[in-house]
Formats: C-alpha cells, sequence, structure tokens
C-alpha cells in the first residue's frame, strides 16, 4: 500500500516536472513575440512562478518519492543506474533552463526558434528514456561494462608507482 502510494505521488509529480521542463522553452520563446512592456513583465513574473513555485517542487517531490520508492521496493537493480544517469540529465536541464529566465528578461533578451527546438527536442528524449528504461526494466550485467580499468585491486596498481616513494619514506 506504501508503495502504491509513493509511486503514485512520484508518477504524478514527474508529469508536472518532466511536462513542465518540456514547455519551458515555448514559454521563453514568447518572449521575442511581446513588445508591450506590461506584457514583458507579466510574461516574467508568470515564468518565474512556473519555475520557481511549480516546476521546482514538483522536482523535489518526484526525488524524494523516488528516493522512498528505492527502500519501499528494494531497487537495487542495474537498469536502476541507467535510469538515474538521465534523471542526473534531467537535473542539469532543469538548473541549466533555470539560469535562463535571469538572463531572458534583460532589455535584449532573445530566445531564437533553433534553441527553442533543440531544448524540447532534448528534454523530451531524455524524459522519453527515462520511461522507457523504468517500463521495460531491461537486465543489464554490470559485468559487461566491467573493464581491465574496473577490476578489483586495479587502482591500487595505478596507484602503486605514485604513492610507493611516499611510503618509503614513512616506512623505511
Ligand atoms: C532521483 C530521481 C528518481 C528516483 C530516485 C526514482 C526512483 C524510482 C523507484 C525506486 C521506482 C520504483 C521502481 C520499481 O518499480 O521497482 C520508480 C518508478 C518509476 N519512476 Fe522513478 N525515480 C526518479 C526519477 C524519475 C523520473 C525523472 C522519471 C520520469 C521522467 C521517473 C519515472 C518513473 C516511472 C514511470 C516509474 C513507475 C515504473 C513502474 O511502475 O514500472 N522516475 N522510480
Amino acid at each position: 500500500m506504501l508503495a502504491a502510494g509513493l509511486k503514485f505521488i512520484h508518477i504524478a509529480a514527474i508529469a508536472i516536472w518532466a511536462g513542465g521542463l518540456i514547455c519551458l522553452p515555448f514559454i521563453y520563446r514568447q518572449r521575442s513575440e511581446v513588445g508591450v512592456e506590461h506584457d514583458l513583465h507579466r510574461l516574467h513574473a508568470m515564468t518565474r512562478f512556473f519555475y520557481i513555485a511549480i516546476l521546482s517542487p514538483a522536482a523535489f517531490i518526484a526525488i524524494g518519492s523516488g528516493t522512498a520508492l528505492i527502500f519501499a521496493q528494494q531497487t537495487f537493480v542495474s537498469w536502476f543506474t541507467l535510469k538515474l544517469v538521465f534523471v542526473g540529465f534531467l537535473v542539469l536541464i532543469h538548473l541549466l533552463t533555470g539560469i535562463v529566465i535571469l538572463k531572458l528578461f534583460e532589455e535584449a533578451g532573445h530566445y531564437p526558434t533553433w534553441r527553442y527546438v533543440m531544448v524540447t527536442a532534448i528534454t523530451t528524449a531524455v524524459a522519453t528514456a527515462i520511461i522507457l528504461i523504468v517500463s521495460s526494466k531491461p537486465e543489464i550485467d554490470m559485468r559487461d561494462f566491467q573493464t581491465e580499468f574496473f577490476a578489483p585491486g586495479r587502482l591500487g596498481e595505478m596507484l602503486e608507482p605514485v604513492f610507493a616513494p611516499l611510503i618509503r619514506l614513512v616506512r623505511p
């Protein structure tokens, strides 16, 4: 019951967060269409409210409920690692798109069409990748990625030449 409740909150918060991030470039694009000072201030206020009061809390609730779900569902599986890599990209997009708001509403602020299309496409691709991973839960054998570099004890071997002189100093 707890897991079902957490998952409901998780997916609801994600729908607002990911959906909002996909829509934000379209809102930024309106900046170039607004001529009247009054409308510019209204668009600025609405964009800030959308980002600060809706998107960011939704992101926190999505990540918080997701973290609780890890323990409620014991989700200690490899596909989840891949999911969190893409969630990291979504968080990066959230931060970078927030910085845009600081500059966009200055005198010469402008949001070109190519950027609107590119950011919308990248955000949609990242959110879709996450949903594909969590719904397919692919069998990933981490040993497939275990190259010689990641072999147990390899790090010690690599650092030995660096630390050996120091160790000899301490323990002649
Ligand atoms: C740090 C952020 C996140 C954490 C810790 C997290 C964690 C989790 C966990 C533990 C589950 C349960 C998995 C299972 O069924 O065993 C889950 C389910 C799910 N998550 Fe996340 N998640 C995060 C972010 C996201 C994001 C950004 C999305 C989508 C854009 C997402 C989409 C989903 C979906 C659709 C499910 C339901 C999967 C199912 O029931 O089969 N999650 N999440």
